[in-house]
């Protein structure tokens, strides 16, 4: 089992636009770190930057504490499985060429016959029979594309997997056999995982910890119990107040009415201060004592606890605002 750390992670695309920001994150071994947020906050950048396909700016990711390094043709212990099963798969290529492609190769690798034993063995290991091998991803259904895909995942031996709103192309129908799928695997294979999702029941459902990003930066983080069920961010509790409730009808109250019809954040101009403040309910917007949230940045520094949230007001992960550096206030236990 193998730990994956960001440290001060930052990803820029040109000049302009900084897309991971000094971002601290760990998925700790053999767990499930589940990262939400918004369109273009971020998340794929940083999975991205894991695999390699993105090249980190500022900050370091480690395996283990050890600092990774992407060298062309080295094992990969790292591997993504992308949200579209459609372009992820090569259509010239049989299902079993394609797994075998993906299999490490060297003098202690399968090859010949049990090199094709191995693509069977991982093809049922997905739930797939032995004699797809020889289709082409044409004749395969969406769920079954994502099944070879993560088998194709699978057949680079991962410590660490990547999943990148693997659910989301799929019809819905097939949503709930493809994540059980994943939930087992990373269990009996005891790998460590990132799942992206924007659907907060999946997030719910796979992970251990879950991760909020928000403009590049990770606003809250903690046991996937506690965020979900005691958020602390507002803009955490945004993003569960908007996530559809089975019955719900229920309108925002006005401030928050108010505040919803914010401009969208533009990532090539956060806010100074506290990113969340033009959209923040109970920010400056709304609460004109809350000017230091225009100018003082709440990104948790040096902040270890479990459960913690960026923001100054966080009931429970309060900050105590006007000393300088912000003195850390104590945490008040979640009594659930
Ligand atoms: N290849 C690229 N070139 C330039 N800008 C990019 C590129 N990829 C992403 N971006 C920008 O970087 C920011 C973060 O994008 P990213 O795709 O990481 O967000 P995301 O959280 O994965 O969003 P989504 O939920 O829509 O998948 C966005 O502003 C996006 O427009
Ligand atoms: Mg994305």
């Amino acid at each position: 089992m193998s730990e994956l750390r960001f440290e001060g992670v930052t990803v820029r695309y040109g000049r302009a636009l900084t897309a991971v920001d000094g971002v601290d994150l760990t998925v700790p071994a053999g767990q499930v770190v589940g990262l939400v947020g918004e369109s273009g906050s971020g998340k794929s950048t940083l999975a991205r930057a894991a695999v390699g396909l993105a090249e980190p700016a500022g900050g370091q990711i480690l395996l283990n504490d050890v600092p990774l390094h992407h060298r062309p043709g080295a094992r990969r212990p790292l591997q993504m499985v992308f949200q579209d099963p459609y372009s992820s798969l090569d259509p010239r290529m049989t299902i079993g060429d394609s797994i075998a492609e993906a299999m490490p190769r060297g003098p202690r690798e399968p090859r010949g016959p049990s090199r094709r034993d191995e693509v069977v063995r991982l093809l049922e290991l997905v739930g797939l029979d032995a004699d797809r091998v020889s289709a082409y991803p044409g004749a395969l259904s969406g769920g079954q594309r994502q099944r070879v895909a993560i088998a194709r995942a699978l057949a680079g031996k991962p410590e660490v997997l990547i999943a990148d709103e693997i659910t989301s192309a799929l019809d819905v129908s097939i949503q709930g056999t493809v994540l059980n799928l994943v939930r087992t695997l990373q269990r009996e294979l005891r790998l460590s995982m990132l799942f992206i999702s924007h659907n907060l029941a999946v997030v719910r459902y796979v992970s251990d910890i879950v991760a909020v990003m928000y403009l590049g930066r990770i606003v809250e983080v903690g046991p996937a119990r506690d965020v979900l069920g005691n958020p602390q961010h507002p803009y955490t509790k945004e993003l569960l107040a908007a996530a559809p409730r089975r019955g719900s009808t229920a309108l925002p109250p006005p401030d928050e009415a108010l505040v919803a019809d914010a401009e969208p954040a533009d990532p090539h101009h956060p806010p100074v201060g506290c990113r969340f403040h033009p959209r923040c309910p109970i920010g400056p917007l709304i609460r004109t004592d809350r000017e230091h949230c225009l100018t003082l940045d709440p990104t948790a520094e040096a902040d270890h606890r479990l459960h913690r949230a960026a923001c100054h007001h966080a009931a429970g992960v309060l900050r105590a605002v006007g000393s300088n550096p912000p003195v850390l206030m104590q945490l008040k236990e979640d009594s659930q």
